[in-house]
């Protein structure tokens, strides 16, 4: 049987959605004039997603949502009155997860009664969350670490990173690129991590570079590569997750 996303109000521990193919009939994009192939491949890709149309349904802003549930079902980081902070949050979709774990699905932060913060960065525009404050930031500005520390108002317990550059095609630029997006948020964890908090970042397929590695075996008591069901097979992305932040 194909399994599907589940929604929003799921309790945790199911799983956040695995999608093997759906059985409903593949959905073709006619090529038209002033449409490039790749163009034609992308929205084809889109129409055909079980993760996009639960993204829709499931009131989630991106894809993406479903890869931070199924991460934090499995390493259950974000905790109730959690202090996170989301590198790389826009559209929006982890920062929801964020605020439906550590404030409570359904219930506004406001009046959840939990001490949580969430603090989300990008360097583009995003739409306000209801819950978390929003810093539009190039984090590899000298002067974002501080501008997000104050902003958290003290120490963190959890450090997300899905930020990504646009890819430009060549393999080693862009995995450089992410790198080092890695780095700066790692150096940042090792900043205003809480003694036992946990830090989860995209990188490229091959894992973190050796360096990264040996630093977070340093840092954490525990430290996995992890892809999620919800990350497209021929996408190079995955995960680090880092947990037991040790003390400094
Ligand atoms: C894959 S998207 C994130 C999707 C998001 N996690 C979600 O759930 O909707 C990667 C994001 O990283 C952001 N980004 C890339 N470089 C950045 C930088 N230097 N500083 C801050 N954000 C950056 C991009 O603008 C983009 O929104």
């Amino acid at each position: 049987m194909s399994k599907r996303p589940t929604g929003k109000g799921q309790k945790r521990g199911k799983s956040a959605g695995g999608v093997a193919g759906s059985r409903e009939a593949r959905q073709r994009v006619k090529t038209a004039r002033g449409r490039s192939n790749s163009s034609t491949r992308w929205l084809e890709r889109q129409l055909n997603d079980p993760y996009v149309a639960a993204a829709k349904r499931d009131g989630y802003r991106s894809r993406a949502a479903y890869k931070l549930r199924e991460i934090d079902d499995r390493f259950r980081f974000l905790k109730k009155g959690a202090r996170v902070v989301d590198l790389g949050s826009t559209p929006g979709g982890w920062t929801q997860v964020c605020v439906e774990r550590v404030f409570g699905a359904g219930v506004s932060a406001a009046s959840s009664g939990e001490r949580g913060i969430i603090v989300a960065v990008d360097i583009n525009e995003m739409e306000p969350v209801t819950g978390a404050k929003f810093l539009q930031l190039d984090f590899l500005d000298n002067a974002a670490p501080a501008l997000v520390k104050q902003a958290l108002g003290g120490q963190a317990d959890v450090i997300l990173s899905d930020m990504a550059a646009p890819a430009t095609g060549h393999r080693a630029t862009d995995h450089l690129r992410v790198m080092a997006l890695c780095e700066v948020a790692l150096l940042f964890a090792i900043e205003v991590l809480a003694v036992g908090g946990a830090f989860c970042a995209k990188v490229l397929r091959g894992g973190a570079d050796t360096e990264i590695l040996n630093r977070l075996k340093q840092e954490f008591s525990e430290v996995r590569h992890y892809k999620p069901e919800s990350s497209r097979s021929d996408s190079k992305e995955i995960y680090v997750v880092a947990t037991g932040f040790k003390d400094r």
